[in-house]
C-alpha cells in the first residue's frame, strides 16, 4: 500500500513590537515566564517581523534563518523550543525552516523579540493546523517572550500577571483599541552606536529580582499605578498619563541601576533625550511629552499631534540621535497566508471593533 502523502505545511504570520508604559520586569516563575507584576504596553504600527514557518517531510534537523542568515546559539535553541512546544500540541513530528526578518534593527531596544516570538508561534501554530483563540496564542508566545504575550494584540494592551502556578491565567488583551486615541503619537529617538544587548532582559530582570533593594517596593506600587495609567490612557488625559509614564520609567531604570552588577543600558545620547523632554514640560509649563525606555539605549517619547512638530524637531537636534521616527498605535499580530493561500485581515477588524 502507497505510504500517505505527507503534505508541506507552511504558514506566515507578521507581528509588531510593542512598548512597554508599565514594565515586565521579574518572573515568580522564569520556566512558565509567569511575571510578578502586570504591564501595559502599545502596539506599534509600521513596524513588524514577518515570520514563515514550513513544516516539511524532506526536513531531517530544523532550519532558523533571521534576517538572512542562518541562526545559532541561543537564539536558534529558543525557536526550536517554540517549533517542539507546537509539534507536541499538535501531535506533528515534521522538522521545520522557520525563515523571519524585521523591518526595524534586531536587539536594539525596538523589542524585536516580543514581535519576533509572536510571529513565530502565530507562524508555527497555523502551520501546524492549529487554530488557537487570540488569548492561547498570547500564552503560547509568552513562553518564547514576555513581552510577546502582548504583540499578539493591537492598540492598548495590558498582560494580566495572573495568579495560577499553570500560567492559563497569565495572558494579554486588548484594552483599548488602536483607534482610540488618535492624536498620540510615538517619537520613536533612535540613538546613535546603541550598543546590542549584551543579556536577555529575562535573564536581567531576575538579577534585578535577586539584588535590587528597590525591588518589592516597586511591585507594592505598582497595582495602584497600572490602575492610574489605565483609567488615563480611558479618559486620553495626557496632563494625567505623561507624569505617570515617566515616574514608572525612572522605577524601571531605578531597579536596573540598583541590581547588582548595576544593568545600565542608556548612552549619554539617551539620556540627554531624558533631560530634554524634562526641559520641553517644563517651559511649556504642562506635561507635552513623555519619554520611555525598555532594555536598550533608544527612547520612545509620547507627545500629542499638537506638540508633534515642536517635540521632534527639539529631540532630533540633539547631539547622539541618529534619526527620529514618528509610530502609532497599530494592529496586533495577523495571520498573511497559509499553505501558500493569502489570509485576508477581516478578522483584526472585528477585534478592534470589538474591545474598549
Ligand atoms: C524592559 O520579554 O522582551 O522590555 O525576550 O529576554 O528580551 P527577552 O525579554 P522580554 O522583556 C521585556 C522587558 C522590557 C519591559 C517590557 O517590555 O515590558
Amino acid at each position: 500500500m502507497p505510504r500517505a502523502r505527507l503534505e508541506v505545511r507552511s504558514a506566515t504570520v507578521e507581528a509588531p513590537p510593542n512598548i512597554a508604559l508599565v514594565k515586565y520586569w521579574g518572573c515568580r516563575d522564569p520556566e512558565l515566564v509567569l511575571p510578578y507584576n502586570s504591564s501595559v504596553s502599545v502596539t506599534l504600527a509600521g513596524l513588524r517581523s514577518r515570520t514563515r514557518v514550513r513544516f516539511d517531510p524532506e526536513l531531517s534537523a530544523d532550519r532558523v534563518v533571521l534576517n538572512g542568515a542562518p541562526a545559532a546559539g541561543s537564539p536558534r535553541e529558543a525557536a526550536i523550543r517554540m517549533l517542539d512546544r507546537v509539534r507536541e500540541r499538535a501531535g506533528l513530528g515534521l522538522r521545520a525552516e522557520v525563515t523571519s526578518d524585521n523591518n526595524f534593527p534586531t536587539a536594539s531596544g525596538l523589542a524585536s523579540s516580543a514581535s519576533g516570538f509572536a510571529a513565530l508561534a502565530g507562524a508555527a501554530s497555523a502551520a501546524a493546523g492549529l487554530d488557537l483563540s487570540p488569548r492561547e496564542l498570547s500564552r503560547l508566545a509568552r513562553l518564547g517572550s514576555g513581552s510577546a504575550a502582548r504583540s499578539v494584540f493591537g492598540g492598548f494592551v495590558l498582560w494580566r500577571a495572573g495568579t495560577r502556578s499553570d500560567g492559563r491565567d497569565s495572558y494579554a488583551r486588548t484594552i483599548f483599541g488602536p483607534a482610540h486615541w488618535p492624536q498620540l503619537a510615538d517619537v520613536v529617538v533612535l540613538i546613535e552606536n546603541a550598543p546590542e544587548k549584551a543579556v536577555r532582559s529575562a535573564e536581567a530582570m531576575q538579577a534585578t529580582v535577586r539584588t535590587s533593594p528597590d525591588y518589592p517596593g516597586r511591585l507594592e506600587r505598582l497595582p495602584g499605578e497600572i490602575d492610574r495609567i489605565v483609567r488615563a490612557i480611558g479618559a486620553r488625559d495626557a496632563d494625567r498619563l505623561f507624569p505617570l509614564v515617566m515616574e514608572e520609567c525612572d522605577s524601571f531604570r531605578d531597579v536596573c541601576e540598583t541590581t547588582r552588577p548595576s544593568l545600565d543600558y542608556l548612552t549619554p545620547a539617551s539620556r540627554a533625550v531624558l533631560s530634554e523632554v524634562r526641559v520641553l514640560n517644563r517651559a511649556a509649563g504642562r506635561p507635552v511629552a513623555a519619554y520611555t525606555h525598555d532594555a536598550g539605549a533608544h527612547v520612545h517619547v509620547f507627545t500629542l499631534d499638537r506638540h508633534l512638530r515642536s517635540v521632534r524637531r527639539a529631540l532630533a537636534a540633539l547631539p547622539g540621535v541618529r534619526a527620529t521616527q514618528v509610530v502609532r498605535p497599530g494592529a496586533g499580530a495577523h495571520l498573511v497566508e497559509r499553505n501558500g493561500r493569502r489570509v485576508r485581515r477581516a478578522a483584526e477588524g472585528r477585534r478592534r471593533r470589538a474591545r474598549t
